[in-house]
Formats: structure tokens, sequence, C-alpha cells
């Protein structure tokens, strides 16, 4: 297909846009600006518009892992195992992980190769919620609850979290719901009580559970009505 038909297809723009994008040299094809409105557009070209990736180039993959304490969220490591060394697919350096774990979280773990797709799941402007379970060492006071509501200041970041639904499980167990994930977000926050997060996991995100069938380091690809679920 023409490129020009291509971006005229696609809700977004207009005919007269479209001309603009390409005489404005906004628009690659394989990674190649391209302002000639005849230039080719196939079913597995990659293509953007400034830096957003409107199609992929490639089929798109993607997977959720049940991911074991001890490894890293990270797609290599010096030291120790990466998540991505649990996972056996071709082609592996294609794939991002979707919210990344600190290194002794467990649970649920999206990884991809759609960009587009991770930045839906995990931007807090979305507000898909992401479920942990937590255990502290202290026990948790009645007012974490409408803090976590409020907000926290992070001065480091210089924001307020969003607010953040906490049900109380048992006095050092609850279920925490927040739609960002800021570095440490949920240690960060029991941290503003000066309670130490012992054990954290999570449950899901957005519509996303983790599959029970699933053991701590195994994986299994989405089916595509998980895919579109957001
Ligand atoms: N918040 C944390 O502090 N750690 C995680 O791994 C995830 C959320």
């Amino acid at each position: 297909m023409r490129v020009d038909r291509f971006l005229s297809n696609l809700p977004r723009y207009n005919r007269k846009q479209v001309r603009l994008l390409l005489v404005e040299k906004r628009v690659r094809v394989d990674g190649k600006v391209v302002s000639d409105p005849h230039s080719e557009v196939l079913e597995f070209s990659r293509v953007e518009v400034d830096d957003e990736v409107l199609q992929l180039g490639k089929p798109a993959r993607y997977f959720m892992l049940h991911k074991p304490p001890g490894c890293v969220s990270a797609t290599r490591d010096p030291q120790h195992p990466t998540v991505l060394d649990l996972i056996n697919e071709p082609d592996k350096d294609e794939l991002h992980i979707a919210g990344r774990l600190d290194f002794n979280t467990t649970g649920l773990m999206l990884i991809t190769n759609d960009g587009a797709w991770s930045r839906r799941l995990t931007q807090p402007q979305t507000k898909l919620p992401k479920v942990y379970y937590v255990e502290t060492e202290q026990e948790i006071g009645a007012q974490y609850a409408s803090t976590f509501a409020e907000g926290i200041y992070f001065a480091f970041e210089d924001l307020t979290t969003q607010p953040a639904q906490l049900e109380l499980l048992g006095p050092r167990s609850a279920r925490l719901s927040i739609v960002e994930g800021r570095y440490h977000q949920v240690k960060r926050m029991f941290g503003f009580f000066n309670n130490k997060v012992l054990r954290l996991h999570r449950e899901s995100m957005g519509p996303l559970r983790l599959d029970d069938a699933l053991k701590p380091g195994e994986y299994r690809a989405l089916r595509t009505e998980e895919i579109h679920l957001f």
C-alpha cells in the first residue's frame, strides 16, 4: 500500500495532514525518512511518525511471566540471572519488559516487542491499576489507607503519587493498587511510615491477572483476547 494511503487510513490524519507530514520529513519507513507519497508500505514494514511507531514491522509478541525472586528485571546483567534468561524464544533482544519489578519482588511480568502496548499499560495517564500483595515488618496502621489515597510526596522526583487504594488483609499484610510505577514505589510508600516491605508480589496489571497455572519462573504467550483487553 502507498504510504500516503496507509497514513490517511488512520483515524488521526486527514489527507492534508498526511501531505504535510511527508513534506516535513516526519515519516520513516523501515528507519528511512520518506517524502514520496508513492513509497510502499508492506505488512511487515516498520512505520514511524516522529518518535511514534504506527506499525511495528514485525509480528507483535506478548508474554506473561511469573517472576521468581532473585532475578533482575533487565535484559542483561553481569552478575544475576535476568527475567529474559527464563524466556526461550527467538530474537529475545527485541523484547522488553512492561513495568519492571525489584530483584526479590515476584509475580506478574509482561514482556513484549510492542512499545505502544507497553506504554499504554504502564504510563500513569492511562490509570490502569497495578495490584500488589504486600507483607511488612511492622503492623499496618489505620492511617495508611487515607495517606495513600491522598498521595505521598516523593522529593527525589518532586511529585506526589497518584491516589492509591489499600485493602488490609491482616495486621502486616495488605493489597495495594497503584496506577504508576515509580522507582521502588511500593517500598517507598510504606517507607513513609518507616515500615519495611518484606514480601511484594504483583497480582495484576490493568485487566491482566497472573495466571494461577504458572509456577514461579514459568511463562506463556498471551491469548489474542488478552492482548486487546485495553
Ligand atoms: N514497587 C516496589 O517498591 N518494588 C517493586 O518491585 C514494584 C513496585
